[in-house]
């Protein structure tokens, strides 16, 4: 029995010191320590011996048995390091590798050109203005002095929500000179870009929604110097110093005198080319003086307040800056087309 229980001992120390899993380990468990396992085979056998023998055998067995139960938990425990060593390994994060690139898009060619204006404007003082696109004709004719019949005011070239034509998609940024003039503390500086709505056919020049960039000027002795000043200065600021521009003398039921601005065409000098379609200038904008009956409907003297304002088409600044030939390229979205920009 002594030369059993060494042999037991032996072996199955042998077998759990090298065990490489927990699963291995619990079988050896039971193939030793279990029910019906060796060592409980051997000691079931004890009452087979002498008395004199039995305490001396019962010690050694007991002993094998420590043994063999130690070498279970420190191997046990030494498996377990292991696996949980494995799977830090396994699931550690190298913070070193590079992230995935998040693809993230860019301003679109018109906002570009926007922002450039706005800043142009705000770092001339100007406070810039948001407004309704649905707006009421009041604000978008009446106020700015185009009366019932102006031929503004069709339904062929205004999109109305109602019967009276008193509610509209407004067809200029121009009303929001008047919110201006009715919220604002004189004087006042204001550019109002936005959306406007009339009914044009799509074509390469044309589309039923586009936007412009109103702007304002309204203090005690502003004269049309200021407005050709300022919009010369703008004009240098956008096209470079010495861009050469001009006024010619147009109509405007809100400005009296109303005028248009070219500026000379870049690319020819005003010789005359493809990108000036021949004429050598390029219209950008309106302008003008505001009328006196636009101060004095919004509640301002004009005998002690002038002002001057003009609209530009936003589209149109965009398609020069990035020499963009056909407007619907900025309204389709096409990815390969604003990823050049
Ligand atoms: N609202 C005009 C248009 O849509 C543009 C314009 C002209 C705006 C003269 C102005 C201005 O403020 O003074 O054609």
């Amino acid at each position: 029995m002594k030369e059993q229980l060494a042999k037991i001992r032996s072996e199955a120390l042998a077998a759990m010191e090298t065990a490489q899993s927990a699963a291995e380990l619990e079988t050896l468990r039971v193939q030793y320590l279990g029910k019906k396992g060796e060592l409980t085979a051997v000691l079931k056998q004890m009452g087979r011996l002498s008395p004199e023998e039995r305490p001396a055998m019962g010690q050694l067995a007991n002993e094998v048995r420590a043994a063999l139960e130690a070498a279970l938990e420190t191997t046990g425990k030494k498996l377990e390091a292991a696996a949980l060593e494995a799977r830090m390994k396994a699931e550690a994060v190298d913070v070193t590798i590079p992230g995935k690139p998040h693809k993230i898009g860019h301003k679109h060619p018109m906002y570009i050109a926007l922002d450039e204006i706005k800043d142009i404007f705000i770092g001339m003082g100007f406070t810039v203005l948001d407004g309704p696109e649905v707006e009421l004709a009041t604000y978008n004719f009446d106020k700015l002095n185009a009366e019932e019949g102006h031929p503004s005011r069709d339904w062929s070239d205004t999109f109305y929500f109602d019967q009276d034509s008193r509610v509209m998609l407004r067809s200029q940024t121009s009303p929001m000179q008047v919110r201006a003039m009715e919220t604002m503390e004189l004087p006042i500086r204001i550019i109002a870009p936005g959306r406007v709505y009339r009914k044009d056919e799509v074509d390469a020049t044309h589309s039923p929604m586009f936007h412009q960039v109103e702007g304002m000027v309204i203090d005690k002795g502003i004269t049309m110097a200021d407005l050709k000043g300022t919009l010369n200065t703008v004009m240098e600021q956008l096209y470079g110093k010495g861009t050469v521009t001009r006024f010619r003398p147009h109509h405007f039921p809100f400005t009296e005198p109303s005028c248009e601005m070219d500026v000379q065409c870049h690319k020819c000098g005003g010789k005359g080319c493809p990108t000036c379609k021949g004429e050598g200038w390029i219209e950008v904008l309106g302008a003008g003086m505001i009328h006196p009956n636009v101060l004095r409907m919004a509640g301002i003297d004009p005998n002690v307040y002038s002002g001057w304002a003009f609209g530009m088409g936003l589209e149109r600044m965009a398609m020069r800056s990035f020499k963009i030939a056909d407007l619907r390229l900025i309204f389709e979205n096409d990815v390969r087309f604003l990823e050049q920009f």
